[in-house]
């Protein structure tokens, strides 16, 4: 009898028997096989399928059947959770922050982003976080797109390019780039077009974009980042229902009722909300560094803008939501 085969009861009996503990199961596929093989192999192959071979070898059986080991006697354990940790990303360093979000390259301003970086590097920032939204990935998205403007291997060459200019401009400064919904048209791409390939470590996108030669870091999963205690989200990441409130900050406020600085709306906006005994919830939302006239709006309301976050030793914050005029004029405003 071939092992394939011993394999394929070995997964029929598990299915048939999901409660029963693993050695009467053994004695079941001995049963069933005839008694080609012994009681301890029988165990193993079982074990194997069930996703306990010890820690070493503990892969991920292709039948999904893997469950906690359970001794003779005690009953069903509940199902192990596949469930990752979520925990918001912490860089914590003291100091000035410059923040920029919504670049869109290759579709940015260059008047904006010339702006902001004049004004950040003037101010001797320790740090530099791009919230999202740097890349647009135009060729990649999942809408309907202009043939004259598919050129992803393009787009990528221009983003590595912007991060090597911003490198060069903040040499020693800690970068973060944090994925906003853009970026994760890469993702998107890739699980529909090469899942076969997605799982690869060349794959990742901070790969494509070379980050370790520029030494800046990539945070995904729509982890926050944590400016002290202000956590920062790109803005993608509340989820639908609350897309285009009047006032992105207080829709934030109204999503999360926690202070929070985020991007993604294009739109410089605050919001302060006290409670009854004075305490204040502040949110922000900061402007783009993206043309104001794309082709998917060309009327919309969006604005040029960046944040810089004073971080103080305790957490606590100081955030200038700044604004840049259509003559890149930085205002504090
Ligand atoms: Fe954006
Ligand atoms: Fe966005």
């Amino acid at each position: 009898m071939a092992g394939d085969d011993i394999t394929r009861m070995a997964i029929e009996i598990i299915r048939q028997y999901p409660d029963h503990p693993a050695r009467s199961l053994a004695r079941r596929l001995v049963e069933a096989a005839n008694g080609a093989l012994t009681l301890d192999a029988a165990r193993s192959r079982i074990r194997q399928q069930l996703g306990q071979c010890g820690v070493k070898n503990r892969k991920r059986p292709a039948s999904g059947l893997e469950r906690q080991a359970r001794s003779p006697g005690e009953g069903v354990a509940m199902p192990a959770s596949r469930a990752a940790p979520w925990a918001p990303y912490d860089p914590q360093l003291v100091g000035l922050w410059g923040v920029l979000s919504d670049i869109h390259v290759p579709y940015h301003s260059e008047v904006a982003l010339k702006a902001a970086v004049e004004h950040l590097k003037l101010q001797k920032i320790v740090g530099l976080l791009l919230n999202g939204d740097i890349a647009d990935f135009y060729s990649i998205s999942r809408y309907v797109k202009n043939p004259a403007n598919r050129d992803f291997g393009n787009e990528l060459a221009q983003v590595r390019q912007l991060l090597k200019w911003l490198r060069g401009e903040f040499p020693g400064v800690k970068i973060i780039y944090k994925q906003g919904n853009h970026e994760e048209r890469y993702q998107v791409w890739l699980w529909q077009h090469a899942a076969e390939l997605s799982l690869q470590p060349e794959m990742n996108l901070e790969v494509w974009l070379q980050c370790n030669i520029y030494d800046i870091a990539m945070v995904g999963d729509q982890l926050p980042v944590m400016l002290g205690k202000l956590p920062v989200l790109h803005g993608h990441e509340k989820g639908g229902g609350m897309t285009a409130p009047v006032n992105q900050a207080r829709g934030a406020f109204m999503r999360l009722h926690h202070t929070v600085l985020e991007g993604h709306g294009h739109r410089t906006s605050g919001h302060c909300e006290p409670d009854m005994f004075g305490n204040e919830t502040f949110c922000w939302s900061t402007g783009c560094l993206a043309d104001l006239r794309p082709e998917y709006a060309r009327l919309n309301k969006y604005n040029w803008g960046f944040a810089t976050v004073d971080v103080q030793a305790d957490g606590s914050f100081n955030v200038q939501n700044m604004r840049i005029t259509k003559d890149g004029v930085v205002r504090s405003s």
